[in-house]
Formats: structure tokens, C-alpha cells, sequence
């Protein structure tokens, strides 16, 4: 359902997701914990197209995070609660 494979976002000089290699099979709940800044916000939001990720890839089921076709369709499969809506803005 999630699978990413190197999954890399860098802001600059910083890289806020290292090639992160993630799979969720459909129907699991999935728990995705780090410490504070291991980049799990930055790759919620790549992964609900909210902001480009740098390389890698990433699939929620058979569409294509970055691909702008497919844009549309994960905003539609995604629901996507938060605590601090700022840190879900696009770029
Ligand atoms: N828009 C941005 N511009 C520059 N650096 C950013 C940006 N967003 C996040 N970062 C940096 O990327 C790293 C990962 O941040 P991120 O917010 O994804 O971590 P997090 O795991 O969600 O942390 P927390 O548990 O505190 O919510 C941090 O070093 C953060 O400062
Ligand atoms: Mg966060």
C-alpha cells in the first residue's frame, strides 16, 4: 500500500529524510516514531504530495508520489489529521 525506496528529502545543506526504505501493506497500522527532527513530518508530507521530495521514490498503492497525474488521486485516498496544521503547508 506505502512503500518508499530511498526516500530523500534535503532542505539545503540539511538532509531531513535519508533514503528511507518503508513498506505498509494494506490494512496495517502502521506506528511511525522517531526523536524530535528525525523527519517524520517532512515525509508525511511528501507522501501526501504536499511537498517534493528530492530523490527516491515513494508508491501509495499504484500511484506515484511525484508524479503530477497521480497528485490528485493520493490527496483524494489520504486522510490526514494533525496537531499543528502549519507544519503541513506545502511548498
Ligand atoms: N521547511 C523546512 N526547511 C528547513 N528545514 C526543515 C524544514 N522542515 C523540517 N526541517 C528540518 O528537517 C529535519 C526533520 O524535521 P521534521 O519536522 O520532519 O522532524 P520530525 O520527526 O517531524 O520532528 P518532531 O518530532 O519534532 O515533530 C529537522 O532538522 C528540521 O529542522
Ligand atoms: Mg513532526
Amino acid at each position: 500500500m506505502i512503500d518508499t525506496a530511498n526516500l530523500t528529502k534535503k532542505f539545503g545543506d540539511l538532509t531531513a529524510v535519508d533514503s528511507l526504505m518503508l513498506h505498509v501493506n494494506d490494512g496495517e497500522v502502521f506506528g511511525f516514531l522517531g526523536p524530535n527532527g528525525a523527519g517524520k513530518t517532512t515525509t508525511i508530507r511528501m507522501l501526501c504530495c504536499l511537498i517534493s521530495k528530492t530523490s527516491g521514490t515513494a508508491k501509495i498503492g499504484n500511484y506515484e508520489v511525484g508524479n503530477s497525474a497521480d497528485q490528485q488521486k493520493i490527496r483524494r485516498m489520504v486522510g490526514l489529521l494533525t496537531e499543528n496544521s502549519s507544519n503541513f503547508e506545502g511548498d
